[in-house]
């Protein structure tokens, strides 16, 4: 079953990576900004968890906190926000999650209480399909991060081609998939995609959870978005506190 805890804790006895994939517009933004906004607030996760959304595509978290655009000022931010939402351009974005991931480590290797989730949006950015095309410190994240008490969830529009990631993954969660991937997905886990993607497609936004250590496939409503997206970290100044000047 899937609840907050299995898709962003740790589980020192399982592997650190999750993955979630579906097409353009399915969804999954949405269910990971509104997963996170409740994980947040849980007493589930240890007052020195962090969740760290690293997001390319600048798409969609900025409801959490506002964003920072550098792997310096995430770190930063890290030290008192638990949620921190990182927008890098493109032509930095591996260096900076090179940093924030050994900034992770070092933290945990000092920190027995800290632990983190790394969410890592359109992750074929940084991963390509053969195991040497893995970024070392994904690799650490992949490998080492339980230990640490340190998730990653790999998020992408097509199921990853990667067979390394999936032995270090604990499970996928699907919103509609791309045609092609079912095939993949049929020869890699044997599983029925077009029989998933047909169960999907009678409810909008809704997903399924492939469990990779019990082989079941379980099915969920559409998150619900509350009324009022009320952000975990609040931007400094709000505009409306600034409309309104006193005389000097
Ligand atoms: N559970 C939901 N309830 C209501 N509307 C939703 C839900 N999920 C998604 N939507 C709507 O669909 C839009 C697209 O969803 P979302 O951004 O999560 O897609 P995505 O899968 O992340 O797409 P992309 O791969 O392009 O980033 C949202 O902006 C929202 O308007
Ligand atoms: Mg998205």
């Amino acid at each position: 079953m899937l609840d907050i805890e299995s898709l962003f804790g740790s589980d020192r006895t399982k592997p650190a990576c999750r993955q979630i994939y579906g097409i353009s517009g399915t969804g999954k933004t949405v269910f990971l900004c509104e997963s996170v906004r409740k994980a947040a607030r849980s007493k589930s996760f240890g007052g020195k968890h962090r969740f760290i959304i690293f997001d390319v595509k600048a798409d969609g978290y900025q409801t959490l906190a506002p964003p920072v655009f550098d792997s310096e000022t995430a770190i930063e931010k890290m030290q008192n926000d638990r949620v921190v939402v990182v927008h890098p351009d493109i032509i930095n974005a591996p260096t900076f999650l090179d940093e924030i991931i050994s900034h992770l480590f070092e933290v945990a290797g000092y920190d027995s209480e800290f632990s983190a989730t790394l969410i890592i949006e359109e992750c074929s950015t940084f991963i390509g399909s053969s195991s040497g095309s893995i970024p070392p410190s994904i690799k650490r994240m992949a490998t080492q991060g339980r230990s640490k008490g340190l998730t990653m969830l790999l998020v992408n529009q097509r199921a990853l081609t990667n067979k390394w990631t999936d032995s270090q993954s604990q499970g996928i969660t699907m919103f509609r998939l791309a045609k092609p991937d079912s095939k993949m997905l049929y020869d890699r886990w044997g599983l029925n995609a077009d029989e998933i993607d047909a169960k999907l497609s009678q409810n909008k936004f809704s997903f399924a959870h492939y469990d990779l250590e019990d082989l079941s496939v379980s099915y969920y409503d559409p998150i619900q978005i509350p009324d009022l997206r009320v952000p975990i970290v609040m931007p400094k100044k709000s505009r409306f506190t600034r409309f309104f000047k006193f005389l000097d």
